[in-house]
């Protein structure tokens, strides 16, 4: 078996050959003239480990340039970040399920996709072969025990996210809650934790993905604003639009943690073990 990687997971793909002690396949890429990728892997094994974060579309193309070149080996299929995932409804006529139709395009030519912390595992349904999901919730509360807070509180955004909320803070036996947001005029919403309180604590806030930013700043100053002693944003997809890790850290936030499953300066946490345990264990969910 060996590991392959677009361009967009490889220093995540490395740590994941090294933690399976498998050797990685060096690719070639580059890019004709009229900007189409091209790619040329060097010698296969019959059985591949294929790793790809969906970034943006050119990330998708060059993972689907790979499975294809793939093609006479077994390949298993991992998505650490999958773009588009967010699209899971159609939420007005006339839209696509975006989600289906990446799902629909990178579950052939692969035997079974692994993906971490997806938006919604609904997604999982549309991949034509065996999906399944991974999450390192658990990792990123390893790395918040790590930094020693005092009884931090650790907070979902929304209920949605409070599963996760809840898998990190088992680490450390921490206390966790969601946001609830109460409307208080037409134009004045509260965001408050639902049961706990969050004066002279440490809250740290999690989510699957950071994208602008604005989820995590508008309940920052509202956790400020009750006398939170810090805040910190942990999230497994640092996606980072319109410059919000730096939008974050000038609204007060202490720190911004995301994983490698997008290749960051501020992914401190790695999917890496997590990922090489779902490869050595097929069955595990
Ligand atoms: C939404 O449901 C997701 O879980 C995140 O809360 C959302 O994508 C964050 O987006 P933003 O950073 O743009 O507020």
């Amino acid at each position: 078996m060996k590991v392959i990687s677009t361009e967009h997971s490889q220093v995540l793909a490395t740590r994941v050959a090294r933690a399976l002690d498998v050797k990685l396949v060096d690719v070639k890429y580059s890019r004709f003239p009229d900007g189409e990728h091209y790619l040329q892997t060097g010698e296969l094994d019959d059985e591949t480990i294929i790793i790809g974060s969906v970034t943006d579309n050119d990330a998708l193309v060059q993972l689907l340039l790979l499975i294809d070149a793939c093609s006479e080996s077994r390949c298993h299929l991992v998505i650490p970040y999958m773009a588009y995932a967010r699209q899971d409804k159609q939420f007005k006529k006339g839209e696509p399920l975006s989600a289906r139709a990446v799902a629909r395009a990178l579950g052939s030519g692969v035997c079974d996709v692994t993906t971490v912390n997806i938006h919604d595992p609904t997604v999982l349904q549309h991949f034509s072969v065996p999906a399944r999901n991974i999450s390192i919730a658990k990792d990123i509360g390893s790395y918040l025990q790590a930094l020693d807070l005092k009884n931090p509180l650790i907070l979902a955004p929304d209920d949605g996210a409070l599963k996760f909320a809840e898998g990190v803070a088992s680490v450390g036996g921490w206390e966790f809650d969601y946001l609830e947001k109460t409307r208080i005029s037409g134009n004045e919403v509260l965001m408050a934790p639902k049961q706990l309180c969050a004066a002279s604590r440490s809250v740290v806030i999690v989510d699957d993905i950071i994208s602008t930013g604005g989820t995590i700043a508008t309940a920052s100053g509202m956790l400020y604003h009750q006398d939170a002693q810090e805040v910190f944003a942990a999230c497994v997809h640092g996606v980072f639009t319109e410059g919000a890790y730096g939008k974050l850290i000038s609204k007060r936030i202490r720190d911004v943690i995301c994983s490698d499953t997008i290749e960051r300066a501020c992914s401190r946490v790695s999917a890496a073990d997590r990922i090489a345990h779902a490869m050595k264990n097929p069955r595990a969910p």
